[in-house]
């Protein structure tokens, strides 16, 4: 198991406790967070799983493919150096301490 952090805009701080398996927006959808809300499943067609990805870890993730680059245009919430859309994040080993800041609004 690994710890995922997800820090809500109003700073109220989720602890997930998670298999490193699958994506970290499946993770955060499995336990109702609220601020993601993964509207396409996953599809990389809605934007609405935006999160912001704290150091270290946002350079440890590989970077993101043309697709998620795209989509990334369209986040409701300012795009930031640090945006990632948290369908394309997978959960690993690695992984274990990530934390996230949600955006204030994914629409
Ligand atoms: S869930 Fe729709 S782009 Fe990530």
């Amino acid at each position: 198991m690994i710890k995922i952090h997800l820090v809500a805009a109003t700073g109220g701080d989720t602890t997930l406790e998670v298999k490193p398996a699958g994506s970290l927006m499946q993770a955060a959808v499995a336990r109702d967070i609220e601020g993601i809300a993964a509207d396409c499943g996953g599809m990389l067609t809605c934007a609405t799983c935006h999160v912001y990805v704290r150091e270290p870890f946002a350079s440890r993730l590989p970077p993101p493919q043309a697709e998620e680059l795209a989509m990334l245009e369209y986040t409701a919430s300012p795009r930031r150096p640090n945006s990632r859309l948290s369908c394309q994040i997978a959960l690993a080993e690695a992984l274990d301490g990530l934390t996230v800041d949600l955006p204030p609004s994914q629409y």
